[in-house]
């Protein structure tokens, strides 16, 4: 097991390149990117759609390989590792939240939070007693039994959130986490994401359209075809 860096930043790309292979050549989605993103610091990635933001992140919560470069998250260099070494890592140091909330639609939502140490490091009653918490912080206690089919899509959104941050990650990756509801409830999911990000020390990337949403970033990163403006 590594041994992450207490001192070293959230995240650092290097150099990264990604291209998809495809039977009528090859698309270029991300030019040698450089990026550092500090500890407990949220970093808004704006850029128009097919820019390379969900390939940005997919890259730097290690579900998918670059093409080149070098990716280190909280110290950890992740670049050459297999994909046994990415799973064990991904549950380790990330969490993830998705424009498409994902939950697993015949658990409550303490349950969806709870598969996250099903399969991670902590489990019984620690795991139990960390899911009641975070639930409780996000504002869900009293719909911990719900089903997401019960629940609001701000709700459904905040389960999510509480789900990324089971594993206590070093890194968060929101693909457009607001995307999904009007701007009221946008903005209450931005501020909830800030003021836990902030709380924990815990650095995020928010991919977004929405250039309201930048307000509760640190730091705003343009990116256009696969060409980060940093
Ligand atoms: N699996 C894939 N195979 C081939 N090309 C892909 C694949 N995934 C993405 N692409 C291409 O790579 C480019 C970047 O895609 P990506 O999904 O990162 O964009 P995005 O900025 O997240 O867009 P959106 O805002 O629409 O979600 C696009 O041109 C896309 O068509
Ligand atoms: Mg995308």
């Amino acid at each position: 097991m590594t041994v992450t860096d207490p001192h070293a930043p959230a995240l650092r790309l290097e150099g990264v390149r990604k291209v998809y292979p495809m039977a009528d050549g090859e698309v270029v989605a991300l030019e040698r990117a450089d990026l550092t993103v500090d500890r407990g610091e949220i970093v808004a990635l704006v850029g128009p759609s097919g820019s390379g933001k969900t390939t940005l992140c997919s890259i730097a919560g290690g579900i998918l390989r670059a093409s080149g470069g070098t990716i280190v998250v909280g110290g950890d260099d992740i670049s050459g590792y297999s994909p046994k070494q990415l799973t064990a890592f991904r549950r380790r140091a990330v969490g993830f939240v998705f424009q498409t909330v994902n939950l697993v639609p015949f658990l409550t939502a303490r349950e969806n939070l709870l598969v996250v140490d099903e399969i991670g490091a902590r489990t019984g009653a620690p795991a139990r007693a960390r899911a009641d918490q975070l639930l409780e912080e996000l504002g869900l206690a009293d719909r911990a039994k719900n089903l997401p089919s019960q629940l609001s899509g701000g709700q459904r959104q905040r389960v999510a959130i509480g789900r990324a941050l089971m594993n206590d990650p070093t890194l968060v990756l929101f693909d457009e986490p607001t995307s999904a509801l009007d701007s009221k409830l946008g903005r209450q999911v931005m501020e909830l994401i800030r003021s836990e990000m902030t709380a924990r020390g815990i650095a995020a990337i928010v991919v977004t359209h929405d250039e309201r949403i930048t307000a509760f970033a640190d730091r705003t990163v343009h990116i256009s075809d696969g060409v980060l403006d940093a």
